[in-house]
């Protein structure tokens, strides 16, 4: 299975794992919707997949920006006519322990990663149904399956999107409606040097664990190849599925290894 001339709407497209997965796409010739803040940042994203033979309509957004979604969703419609592939990729992540977290910063973080998501889903998904046929991808993570030190907020954010999506899956069965749910490990992002303190500031650093992690080029072929397969659920990472069998399995292993486990 091909995406050529699929009209594949990506957000958090500026850069990162959503920046790699246009350029995926961008190979197979896809009709490519780029939506994130950065307008300028796009524009020069889209002149790389222009380059591989894909054809972009640059959609600047802020997904918390709810009332605009409707008529984006026309934009997308007005371009393309229809919208094959929502990947709802974008995301900030967290740096702050529990206790000294701004509730403003949990609340932020929660608008984003959670709200912004569905959001945009339930905008896209009327018209999916009506069009009878439509996959979409949500960007969760290993800490949407267990929780990890200084992530309450993000992990709390990526745990509800699978209840969410699982939910949409079930509700959706028997119809052509292709659910994803992505959980990478550490992958090497600007996502620790944009990520919320405690007090809402930036984090500013690119932490050693991120530096370490997989290339969000090989992150997105990982997805890619995830979703041609139609998986409900990927998790991307070796320790990251260890981990996944040791919670499943040896919980009282998982607990000990994962209070150990570097934030930074
Ligand atoms: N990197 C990892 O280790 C890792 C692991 C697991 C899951 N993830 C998930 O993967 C996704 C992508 O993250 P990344 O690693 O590629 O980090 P990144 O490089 O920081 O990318 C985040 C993207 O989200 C966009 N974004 C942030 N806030 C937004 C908003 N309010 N409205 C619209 N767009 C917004 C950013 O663009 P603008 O600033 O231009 O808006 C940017 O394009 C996130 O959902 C993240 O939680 C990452």
């Amino acid at each position: 299975m091909k995406y050529t001339n699929q009209v594949v709407w990506i957000t958090g497209a500026s850069s990162g794992i959503g920046e790699a997965l246009a350029i995926e796409f961008s190979k197979e010739k896809a009709k490519i919707v780029l939506s994130a803040r950065r307008a300028e940042v796009l524009k020069t994203v889209a002149e790389k997949c222009e380059k591989l033979g894909a054809e972009c309509l640059v959609l600047p957004m802020d997904v918390t920006n709810y009332d605009a979604l409707e008529e984006n969703v026309n934009k997308v419609l007005q371009k393309f006519s229809k919208i094959d592939v929502l990947i709802n990729n974008a995301g900030i992540s967290q740096r702050g322990l529990t206790a000294e977290t701004a509730f403003e910063v949990d609340r932020r973080i929660m608008e984003i990663n959670y709200f912004g998501n569905i959001a945009l889903t339930k905008a896209v998904l009327p018209k999916m149904l009506a069009q009878k046929n439509g996959q979409i991808v949500t960007m969760s993570s290993l800490v949407g399956i267990f929780g990890f030190p200084q992530r309450s907020s993000y992990s709390a954010s990526k745990h509800a999107l699978h209840g969410f999506y699982e939910t949409l899956m079930v509700e959706h069965y028997n119809d052509n409606l292709k659910i994803n749910i992505i959980c990478p490990g550490r992958i090497k992002t600007d996502i620790s040097i944009n990520s919320l303190t405690k007090d809402g500031t930036q984090h500013g650093k690119m932490d050693q664990g991120q530096a370490k992690g997989i290339s969000a080029e090989k992150c997105a072929q990982i997805i890619v190849k995830a979703m041609k397969r139609n998986k409900r659920v990927t998790v991307i990472g070796m320790e990251g599925k260890l981990m996944v069998f040791f919670k499943k399995f040896i919980p009282p292993l998982f607990y000990k290894i994962a209070s150990k486990i570097s934030a930074t």
